[in-house]
C-alpha cells in the first residue's frame, strides 16, 4: 500500500465546501454500489472548491509539487546514474513541495480540470458544478488555435468535447473542428502518422499517447461529414499498430520515423527503459484502440486492444490492481504505483468489456475503481490541495511529479465512474454526442 500522505488544502487559502446538494448519494436507496455515488459526491466537493479558491488565477490545477531523491530514481531505474538519457536534476530541496502546481492553457494536461468537472457534473447533475464545467471551458478557447503539439485532443476534447455532449451548441462545434484541422496539420502522408512532438533529437517522433488524440478527429468527422479527418484517425492507428508493439503486446512509448516512413528508433521517455512497459503508456494503447475501434470499426484494432488488455490483466501483481508507474518497475513497497495509468485503464477496460459482453474485463476495471476510490487512494475531502486522487507519477525518469495528485488522474476516474455506472444501468459507457 502506498503510504498516505496528509497534503494540507490550498496554502494559505480558505477552502469552501458544502453549497451544493449531492443528488446521487443523498437519494436514499442503500446498494452495493453506492461507493459509486459516494466517490462521486466526495470528488465533486474537491473539484467545486477548487474551481472556487483558483478562479481569480485565471490557470488550471495540474498536480502538486513533489520532491525526490537521486537514490529514489535510481533504484527505480536500475542503471547506473551516468547511462540516464534525460538529466536528472539534483533534490530540489525547495520550500515549496506539497503545494500547488498551476498550469496555463498551453500545457498539455490544462483540459483535464474542465472535463473533470464536466463528468462531475454529469455523475451529479450538480448544476454549480456545470456553471464551474463551462467557466473552465471557455478559458481553453486559446488551445483551438495551437498547432505546435498533438496533445490538442486531451485539451480540447476533454474540455470542450464534454461541453458539447452535456450542453451543445454551434460555438463548441466550430471551435472542435478548428482543433481539428490543426491536429490534421501535423500529419504527415508519407509516414502515416500526426507528429508529436516538436522538441527533442528525434526526425519524427510519435508517443502512444497520440492514440488518445484521435477521437477529436472523429468527432471533427461527425461535426463536418468530412471523412478526411476519421481517414487521418484511421492511418495514424494502421502505422502506430504496426510500429508500436512487441510481441508481447507491450508498447513502446516513442518511436520516431525517417521521412520514408521508416522506424528510425523504438525506444522510451518516461519509462524505465527502452524495453520496458510504461503502466501509463500501456494504458493509452487499450483505451486508444478500443476507442479507435468503436468508431471505425476495424477489427485489427479490436484485436490490439484485447491482447494489450490481457497482456495488463497478466503484468498488474498489486493486490489492489493498482500498477507500478512500469510494469517493469521493481516489485517492492517503496516503487511508486500511478493511479492515473490505472483510472485509465478502468475506463478502457469498461468500454472494452461492453464492446465485448465479457465481464471479465468490467470486473478487473471495477475492481481498480474500487481501490482508487478507498481511501488508500481518494483524499478525504479538504484535503490534497483539491484533488480528488493520490498517488500517481507524471515522469519518474525526470524526477517530476512522483507519487503525486494529477489532474488527469482524476479526470479518467471520473470517466471511469461514469461509464461504470451507465453500463450498470444497461446503457452503452460510452455517449455519442450526436445522439
Ligand atoms: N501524455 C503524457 C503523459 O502521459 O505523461
Amino acid at each position: 500500500m502506498p503510504v498516505s500522505k496528509s497534503i494540507p488544502v490550498f496554502a494559505g487559502a480558505v477552502l469552501l465546501i458544502g453549497a451544493v446538494t449531492y443528488g446521487a448519494a443523498s437519494s436514499g436507496s442503500k446498494s452495493s454500489d453506492d461507493w459509486i455515488a459516494q466517490a462521486a459526491d466526495s470528488a465533486s466537493v474537491q473539484l467545486a472548491a477548487t474551481a472556487e479558491a483558483i478562479d481569480s488565477t485565471g490557470l488550471f490545477p495540474r498536480s502538486l509539487m513533489t520532491d525526490y531523491s537521486l537514490e529514489q530514481l535510481v533504484d527505480q531505474l536500475e542503471a547506473p546514474h551516468t547511462d540516464f538519457k534525460v538529466e536528472l536534476l539534483p533534490h530540489p530541496g525547495l520550500d515549496e513541495f506539497r503545494t500547488l502546481r498551476l498550469c496555463d492553457v498551453a500545457d498539455w494536461t490544462s483540459g483535464f480540470f474542465p472535463g473533470s468537472l464536466w463528468l462531475a457534473y454529469e455523475l451529479t447533475g450538480d448544476t454549480t458544478l456545470r456553471t464551474q464545467a463551462e467557466r473552465y471551458t471557455n478559458r481553453m478557447l486559446p488551445a483551438s488555435y495551437m498547432t505546435d503539439t498533438h496533445d490538442l485532443g486531451f485539451m480540447v476534447n476533454c474540455s470542450y468535447g464534454n461541453a458539447l455532449r452535456l450542453a451543445p451548441a454551434d460555438s463548441i462545434r466550430t471551435v472542435l473542428v478548428r482543433t481539428a484541422d490543426n491536429l490534421a496539420s501535423r500529419f504527415d502522408p508519407a509516414i502515416g502518422c500526426i507528429r508529436s512532438w516538436d522538441f527533442g533529437e528525434w526526425n519524427f517522433p510519435v508517443i502512444i499517447d497520440n492514440m488518445m488524440n484521435l477521437q477529436l478527429l472523429f468527432n471533427a468527422a461527425k461535426i463536418t461529414g468530412d471523412k478526411r479527418y476519421s481517414d487521418i484517425a484511421v492511418t495514424h492507428a494502421r502505422t502506430t499498430l504496426a510500429h508500436h508493439f512487441r510481441p508481447d503486446h507491450t508498447c513502446y512509448h516513442v518511436v520516431s520515423y525517417a521521412p520514408d516512413g521508416s522506424v528510425e528508433s523504438a525506444g522510451t521517455f518516461q519509462g524505465k527503459n527502452d524495453a520496458s512497459a510504461w503502466a501509463r503508456g500501456q494504458g493509452w494503447a487499450l483505451y486508444g484502440f478500443t476507442e479507435t475501434y468503436r468508431e471505425s470499426q476495424v477489427k485489427e484494432f479490436l484485436d490490439k486492444a484485447v491482447a494489450v488488455a490481457d497482456m495488463i490483466m497478466g503484468r498488474i501483481k498489486t493486490e489492489d490492481k493498482i500498477p507500478y508507474w512500469d510494469l517493469d518497475a521493481p516489485a517492492e513497497s517503496q516503487t511508486p504505483r500511478d493511479a492515473s495509468a490505472a483510472a485509465v485503464i478502468a475506463s478502457g477496460m469498461i468500454e472494452l468489456g461492453y464492446i465485448l459482453h465479457n465481464e471479465k474485463y468490467t470486473d478487473f476495471a471495477e475492481a481498480i475503481l474500487r481501490s482508487l476510490a478507498s481511501p488508500a487512494y481518494m483524499a478525504p475531502t479538504g484535503t490534497n490541495c483539491g484533488f480528488v486522487l493520490m498517488h500517481s507519477v507524471g515522469s519518474l525518469p525526470h524526477g517530476s511529479e512522483i507519487d503525486t495528485p494529477l489532474n488527469y488522474a482524476d479526470y479518467y476516474f471520473l470517466e471511469a465512474l461514469n461509464r461504470l455506472a451507465r453500463v450498470k444501468k444497461g446503457l452503452a459507457p460510452v455517449e455519442d454526442f450526436l445522439a
